[in-house]
Formats: structure tokens, C-alpha cells, sequence
């Protein structure tokens, strides 16, 4: 009896000690789940004080270059925090004149100090059952998201342009809102802008420009602010099919017209592989050169560079890129900048399953190849060891741009990749497509998906996790060995005519009548240089490679001219600076150029005629890398 109780004792102790220690492993994960959930990138607490909607009223006045008038957001009163506590606000070079009640009494309110990066918090008091409160503020000359263009600058010549580009932390510096992607909100807009001129939001948009230059934006599933956008300017519109459309400049419509006119159907495959398109229209918006970037997925509304109007389609792999993250980032959004790979890494997998669907699988592997090219490259310069290198980012206190890098892109959907090797491409869809409809419409840490992916996919394969080394992969450095090589069918052939190139045969008698884009930049990017000026001009006299069409090949080709010294392309160069504002493009060239003297010279004076035509996160960039030491 004795020896039973005790027995029962010593079992109850063991039980409870054990199961202590399970709710304690449960609280620690839970900590370490909140900690990793957190957003250093947002000083707003609309986490406690949740923010329904936003409706905003604003002119966009040309000759100030500011965007006036006022943000009011809608409280929700049920919330037992509303009225409690003041409520936070990004902000960053605004001007805040006053805040309102909805019963039109003002609100006290501070602009906090300065913080590197984040900007100054906007404190407002709430009092009890505050229903909203309106903000009244105007852009200042440095708003970091916006770019003012002068007719000049345009394709037409005769009208200004504007545009924002809010991600990733930038929505704060043209509306006072809770900027981080892990708090979502609807909107509607009211705005003004300069008749003649069409105005366009990632919302419901206008096919046609309004007589009174008043345009009206509806926004009806909740986003995050950095998929907040505006762009204004001589814009016309041309339908595609029901569903997709393009809109840019009237002298470049047919172009943009012509390169997407597949999209529609582009849609209905990426339909097909992840589900349901939710965003009702996809509509692409060809901005002017000065773009900085390749594309921006805003919602209903894909900005794109016009540098992918190569006049033979060659570069619409972009445009699947910002399609599919109608399903990766815009209706699943990474919770923190740290789970950036959750955005990015997802959509270039995505991306290139769609362009398989397309073009076939030895013209995606030839995607696959340079991105882990890429991604070699990066790590190499990030060092192997590098803390940056993990896909799970720590950007505690820093820009949040940091991260944006091949790893959250190549290494992000390399592992997509293995996973889908590791488990058959048929379980990975199954589980993707729930997953993609599991957290429609939320915002999702690193730790919750793989939660979610062990739970749903990995549990009970111990071969599978054996297989893929989640924990190397997503918490920790360089590339894992298990990356997946991808098929080299192409650029086995591309290679053959390299080593003929090297081996002394003429640029005419290399075999390259079949080749796409992605064959010349393979073999643009493995000739080794310095070549010599005389297979450099043997080069470009055969293919005219010096005044290529396509920008991505003569960005390559650019590069080498000038790690060869070939200055016959010198003219061309100056040309494609002045005229391009893409970052991908600006960064390599203007780092090549700083590598010797007379480069140095050439891309300080070309940087002086070409810095208006850049946005100011560009000019930010290339100033870094003309002057290191400010
Ligand atoms: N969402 C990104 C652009 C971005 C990321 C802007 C982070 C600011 C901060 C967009 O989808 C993107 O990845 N664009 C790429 C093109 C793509 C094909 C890799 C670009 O602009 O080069
Ligand atoms: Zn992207």
C-alpha cells in the first residue's frame, strides 16, 4: 500500500514536473514566436488599437511637388483598448496642421522625435468612443516615396508625373498610417489632381480621365500600408482581356500593349497552379524611365518598368513575378521585414512555375541557373558566415532595404524548391494552395509557417525533414548542399560557343540564331574578362549588342565593356544611365565605373546630368557608391 502510494506519488511528481515543463516549452515557443513577431520597423500600435479603415481626401499639387489634404482613420469602437490610450502613427517628413474628431473637436496631438529610419511617431489622444480622427497634414520636399517628375521626364513630354512607391517602410512619408505589414486596412479615396491628367491607385480604378481632374478609389480587402499607391499623369488605358488591361503614356500604349497581351491568360494559369485570383481586375501601369525598380506589386494595379518592353516579350517573367504575388505578399503578407523571404522567395518560385506552365522547363531552368548564380555572387559578397545570409533576416534597428537581397529571393524559393523535390510536386501544390487560403488576407511570421508546414506537410516523414534541413536553410548561413540543380540543356549549348568564342572563332560563326534573352546573358555573363578590345568590337559588330533593345542584355553587355575598357560603347552607357532609373541596372554599372580613375570621372559627371531623373531612393543608392565615405 505503502510502496503503491508512493509509487503514485512519485508518478503524480514526474507527471506534473513533466507536464510543467511542456507548458513551459509551450511559453517559451510563444515568447519566441511574440518576439519574432515583432515589427521594429513601425512605431504605430494599431496592433491595440485596431484601425478598420481609411479614407482619404487629397490634391496632389504639382507645383509645390506636395500631396495636401487629410487621412481619416475609422476606430473600432467595440475594441476594449479604444478610448484607453493614445494612439501611434507613423510619420516621416510630413506636416501635421491638425487633427479632428469625428465630432469635430480637436484632438491633442505630438510629433515624437526623430527615429533613424522609422521617422517620428504621431501621438493623438483618443478619448472614449473616438468613432475616427482626421489627420491634416501635407507632404514635405523630401518625401522619400515619391517621385515628381517634370513633363521633360516623361515619355510624352507634356505633362508632369507622379508616382509612390511605398514598400517597404516608405507609406509613412505620404499618409500618416500604422506602417508595417503585419496591420491591414480597407480604404477609399477622394483625389484631386490637375485636369487633363489621370489619376490611379492600387484600388478600383478609372478607365478614362475624370472632365474635373476628381478621381474616386475604392479598396475593399484590407492591405498593408506598403501596398498603399498613387500615380498620376497623362495616363490612357487599353483592355487585354475582361479581367486584365494595361494603362501608361499614349506614345508607348501599342508597345505596352503588345508586350503584355498574353497576361490575361498569364493569370488564368496562375489561377490553375494556387487558386482563385481574389483581387477581382490585374491591371499593369508602365511608368516613365526614372522607375526605380522592375516592378511593384500593388494590388489590382502591377507598376512595372518600362526597361521590360523589349518589343518581343522576352522580359514578361517580371510581369509573372508581380502577378503572383497577388497570392505570396498581397494576400499572404510576411508579418516583419525579417520574414521577408516569405514575400519574395515564395514569388519567385511561384514566378517561375508559371513561366514553366508557359514556356516549358528547359527555358525555366535557364531562370533557375542565373539565380543561383546570383545568389553565389551575393552570398559571397555578404560572406558566407554572414548573419544576413539566413533567411530569417535580423534588421533590429537598421534600413529594412537591407534585406532586400538575392537571399529572401534565390535562397528563398531554392528552398521553396528542395521542399518541392523532397515531397513530389503534387503534395506541395495540395498543401501550398491551403495554405495560400488558410491565411488569405493575414500577415505571417517565419516561426508560423514552418509550424504550419511541419504540421501540414512534414510531420511523420522523417526522411522528408531529413531530406530538406529546414532549420540550416531558414536559420542559418550560405546555401545548404542540398540546393537543387537545376537542368542545363540550354546553357550546355550557350557553353559550347563560349569555349569556340575563347578558342579563336569569329563572333559570326557562333551558333546563336536560337537564342532568348536568358541564353545571351548566360553567355555575356561567362566570357571572361577582360576580353579584348578587338572580340569586344568583333561582338558588337555582329550582334550590335551596344545598342540592344533589350535592357537586361545590354546591362550585361554594358558591364563588360567597361570591366574590358572598351570605350567604344562609352556613348551608349552615358545614354542608358541617363535614362534608366532602375537600381538593378544603375548599381553594377556605376560599381564598375568607380573601379578606375576615368570611370571614376565618367560616373560622377554622367551622375550629375542623370540625378533628377532618379527617384530619391535610387539617388540614395548611387550615392553610396560615388561617395563611400559620406
Ligand atoms: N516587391 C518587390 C519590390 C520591392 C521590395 C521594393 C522591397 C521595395 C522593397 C517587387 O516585387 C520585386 O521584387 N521587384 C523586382 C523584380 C523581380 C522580377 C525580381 C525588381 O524590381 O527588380
Ligand atoms: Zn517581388
Amino acid at each position: 500500500m505503502k510502496l503503491t502510494f508512493s509509487c503514485l506519488f512519485l508518478s503524480l511528481i514526474l507527471l506534473s514536473s513533466c507536464q510543467n515543463s511542456e507548458t513551459q516549452n509551450k511559453k517559451d515557443k510563444e515568447l519566441e514566436i511574440a518576439a519574432s513577431s515583432q515589427d521594429w520597423h513601425t512605431q504605430s500600435n494599431a496592433h491595440e488599437i485596431p484601425l478598420s479603415h481609411l479614407h482619404l481626401n487629397i490634391t496632389v499639387n504639382f507645383d509645390q511637388k506636395s500631396i495636401l489634404g487629410s487621412a481619416t482613420w475609422f476606430l473600432d469602437t467595440l475594441h476594449p483598448a479604444t478610448g484607453t490610450k493614445p494612439l501611434y502613427l507613423d510619420t516621416r517628413g510630413l506636416q501635421i496642421d491638425s487633427v479632428l474628431f469625428d465630432d469635430h473637436t480637436q484632438a491633442n496631438f505630438i510629433l515624437e522625435q526623430e527615429v533613424p529610419f522609422l521617422g517620428r511617431a504621431l501621438r493623438i489622444d483618443l478619448k472614449e468612443n473616438t468613432k475616427s480622427v482626421t489627420i491634416f497634414y501635407k507632404t514635405e520636399q523630401n518625401s522619400t516615396a515619391l517621385q515628381w517628375l517634370s513633363a521633360q521626364q516623361t515619355f510624352g513630354k507634356n505633362a508632369p508625373f507622379l508616382y509612390t512607391q511605398s514598400e517597404s517602410i516608405y507609406a509613412r512619408s505620404w499618409i500618416p498610417c500604422p506602417d508595417g505589414p503585419g496591420i491591414r486596412f480597407t480604404y477609399d479615396a477622394e483625389v484631386k489632381v490637375p485636369t487633363g491628367l489621370m489619376a490611379l491607385m492600387s484600388a478600383e480604378n478609372p478607365q478614362e480621365k475624370s472632365g474635373d481632374g476628381v478621381y474616386h478609389f475604392k479598396m475593399e480587402e484590407a492591405i498593408p500600408a506598403y501596398l498603399m499607391a498613387l500615380a498620376v499623369g497623362d495616363l490612357t488605358f487599353k483592355k487585354i482581356d475582361e479581367r486584365t488591361g494595361v494603362y501608361s503614356e499614349m506614345n508607348i500604349i501599342d508597345k505596352a500593349y503588345h508586350e503584355f497581351e498574353d497576361v490575361g491568360q498569364m493569370v488564368n494559369v496562375a489561377e490553375n497552379i494556387y487558386g482563385t485570383y481574389r483581387w477581382g481586375r490585374y491591371d499593369i501601369l508602365v511608368l516613365p524611365p526614372g522607375f526605380p525598380l522592375g516592378g511593384m506589386e500593388n494590388p489590382r494595379l502591377t507598376f512595372c518598368t518600362p526597361s521590360i518592353l523589349a518589343g518581343d516579350k522576352s522580359l514578361v517573367n517580371l510581369i509573372a513575378h508581380e502577378l503572383a504575388h497577388s497570392w505570396s505578399g498581397n494576400l499572404v503578407t510576411n508579418a516583419t521585414w525579417n520574414d521577408f523571404w516569405l514575400n519574395e522567395g515564395f514569388t519567385v518560385y511561384f514566378e517561375r512555375r508559371i513561366t514553366e506552365a508557359v514556356q516549358g522547363k528547359d527555358y525555366v531552368d535557364m531562370l533557375w541557373e542565373l539565380g543561383m548564380q546570383d545568389l553565389k555572387a551575393t552570398v559571397e559578397d555578404l560572406g558566407k558566415e554572414s548573419r544576413d545570409t539566413w533567411l530569417s533576416l535580423d534588421l533590429k534597428g537598421r534600413d529594412p532595404d537591407i534585406g532586400l537581397t538575392d537571399v529572401a529571393y534565390e535562397k528563398g524559393s531554392a528552398f521553396l524548391k528542395v521542399i518541392e523535390e523532397t515531397v513530389g510536386r503534387d503534395n506541395f501544390d495540395k498543401f501550398l494552395n491551403e495554405y495560400f487560403k488558410k491565411f488569405a488576407f493575414k500577415s505571417i511570421t517565419t516561426t508560423r509557417f514552418i509550424e504550419y508546414l511541419n504540421k501540414n506537410l512534414l510531420d511523420g516523414h522523417d526522411d522528408w525533414k531529413n531530406a530538406i534541413r529546414v532549420q540550416d536553410w531558414v536559420y542559418g548561413p550560405g546555401i545548404p548542399d542540398n540546393y537543387i540543380q537545376p537542368g542545363r540543356v540550354r546553357f550546355e549549348k550557350v557553353e559550347k560557343e563560349i569555349q569556340a568564342f575563347n578558342n579563336g572563332t569569329k563572333a559570326g560563326e557562333l551558333v546563336t540564331d536560337s537564342w532568348s534573352t536568358y541564353e545571351w546573358l548566360h553567355f555575356l555573363r561567362k566570357i571572361p574578362y577582360p576580353i579584348d578590345v578587338t572580340k569586344m568590337n568583333d561582338l558588337d559588330q555582329q550582334f550590335n549588342l551596344s545598342n540592344s533593345e533589350n535592357s537586361e542584355i545590354a546591362d550585361i553587355w554594358y558591364l563588360q565593356a567597361i570591366r574590358s575598357n572598351y570605350t567604344k560603347a562609352n556613348p551608349q552607357i552615358k545614354d542608358f544611365l541617363i535614362h534608366t532609373g532602375r537600381m538593378k541596372f544603375l548599381e553594377p554599372l556605376y560599381k564598375a565605373l568607380m573601379q578606375t580613375p576615368k570611370g571614376k570621372q565618367m560616373a560622377t559627371d554622367i551622375y550629375k546630368t542623370a540625378k533628377n531623373n532618379y527617384h530619391p531612393l535610387a539617388q540614395k543608392e548611387v550615392e553610396s557608391i560615388l561617395y563611400p565615405e559620406n
